[in-house]
């Protein structure tokens, strides 16, 4: 059975999408993409239906990544569908803990930055929405770090 990831933010437009994309990819380069499944969510459903914004697009096309998810809001049925619920902010972490149907399916909530291993100094993914081009370059940096970080210690929870 896969193990499946849900990545969530606010609006599911820049940082999830992108999460979910680069985990995607990089479990594909380990040719692991049996093993896993991803998915995105946003805690604030304005954005629904809607494509990822064009700046998030624009910048990780030109780092490989191809975003065509099409943003949803995180939903109660979520808790026992994913495996683990990967936020990106305090924001993001205290409504999918509200959102949570229990205190056992909230022990899924993870922070994406608990899984950086270049980038130590980041205790969440700044939102990238009211930033320049540095801001989505940043959020992409974390993400590759935090995802690879992560895909290990899915494989190896042991050792983490
Ligand atoms: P995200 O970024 O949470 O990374 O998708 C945002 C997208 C939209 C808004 C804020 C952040 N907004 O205010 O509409």
């Amino acid at each position: 059975m896969k193990t499946r990831i849900l990545f969530v933010c606010l609006g599911n437009i820049c940082r999830s999408p992108a999460a979910e994309e680069i985990f995607r990819t990089l479990a594909a380069r380990k040719s692991l993409s049996d093993r896993f499944e991803a998915d995105s969510a946003g805690t604030y459903a304005g954005h629904a239906g809607e494509l990822p914004d064009p700046r998030m697009r624009r910048a990780a096309a030109h780092r490989g990544y191809e975003l065509t998810h099409c943003a949803r809001p995180l939903r109660e049925a979520d808790f026992e569908r994913f495996d683990r619920i990967v936020v990106m902010d305090d924001c993001n972490y205290e409504a999918a803990h509200r959102l949570a149907p229990s205190r056992e399916l909230a022990g899924k909530i993870h922070r994406m930055t608990e899984f950086c291993r270049h980038t130590p100094q980041w205790d969440h993914v700044p939102d990238p929405y009211y930033e320049g081009h540095e801001g989505f370059e940043r959020v992409l940096d974390l993400l590759e770090d935090a995802c690879a970080g992560l895909l290990d210690d899915l494989r190896n929870p042991d050792r983490s």
